[in-house]
Parts: C-alpha cells; structure tokens; sequence
C-alpha cells in the first residue's frame, strides 16, 4: 500500500471519524483535580471582551474549544478524541468568522477587507493541516493547537478589539 493509499485510509469522511470517536467513547474521561481549570491553555480574561455581545460570546466558544483539544492532547481524555475536536474548532472558527463578516459588512466597517482576508488566510491553514494531519499524529495537532492559541489571542485582542471599537462607536453592543 503506498502513502497515498494509507492517507485515503486514514482521513476518508467526517462520519468515518464520528464513528470512530463513538466506539471509542465520546464523552471526555476527565481526570480533574478542582475544576480543572489550571489545565485549560487560555484563561479568558477582559483582555478578549471587545463587548459586543454576539462576537464575544463566539470568541468564548472558541477559547473553550481550544482548551478542549489541549485537554485531549495532555492525555486527560482519549487521544484520538483530539482529532474530532481539531475537526469541532474548525467548523466553530468558519462560522464565526461568517457572522464577523456579515456584521462588519452590515456596519460597512472601513478596514473590512484586510480582516476578512486574515480570516481567510487562517482558514485557509486550518483546512489544509485538518486534511494532512492523521488521527494519531500528536504531535501535529499540537503544533496546530498552539499555532492557534497564538493566533487567535493575537487576532481577539488586536483586530478584533479594533472592529468592536467601531462597532461600539455605531451603538453595537
Ligand atoms: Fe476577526
């Protein structure tokens, strides 16, 4: 069997994947000491609010998910659930970076542009590392999961903040 062969074998379909996932046990075997909250990567702090309500409450969703796969990564739930929850983030980043669009097009936000086209350079990233990255790759999928820690937190607290200042400036809140 070639490499191609193996990587069909292995990425094939999302419901390949969710199967896998529910044979192996989809619920997160947490092994917390408190709350847990020491082993989550992001702490959300005011710093991320750009106080618009809708977008922040997105970016929350996001830190979450981001916590999550870290969690799996550290070996605090199955593994192989690491690579469902990379599959998780990339859906939740597509459809907030959707509803960031529709709203900064709504608002006809001045700089609009240049932050869809960082949006879609992320995108972009995220799809190509989510097909190339195999189930049992760790180590890739924690390149990713840091990757976009930091871009991420880079990208909520800089250009993000900017558009909720022009958002707050126009009576979005
Ligand atoms: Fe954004």
């Amino acid at each position: 069997m070639g490499n191609k062969d193996i990587d069909k074998s292995i990425f094939k379909f999302d419901d390949d994947l969710n199967d896998l996932v529910n044979k192996v046990g989809h619920t997160p075997a947490l092994r917390t000491t408190g709350d847990g909250n020491s082993l989550s990567l992001i702490q959300w702090t005011d710093e991320f609010d750009i106080n618009v309500r809708e977008l922040d409450g997105q970016n929350r969703a996001l830190v979450k998910k981001i916590n999550e796969l870290f969690f799996c990564l550290r070996g605090y739930s199955h593994q192989i659930r690491a690579y469902a929850v990379l599959n998780e983030l990339k859906a939740i980043i597509e459809t907030n970076f959707l509803n960031e669009e529709r709203i900064m097009e709504r608002y006809e936000y001045h700089i609009y542009k240049s932050h869809k086209k960082e949006h879609n350079k992320l995108s972009k990233e995220v799809k190509k590392i989510v097909k190339r990255c195999r189930l049992d790759d760790i180590e890739t999928l924690e390149k990713m999961a840091i990757f976009l820690k930091d871009w991420l937190i880079k990208h909520i607290t800089d250009k993000d903040k900017e558009m909720g200042n022009y958002l707050n400036n126009k009576g979005v809140t």
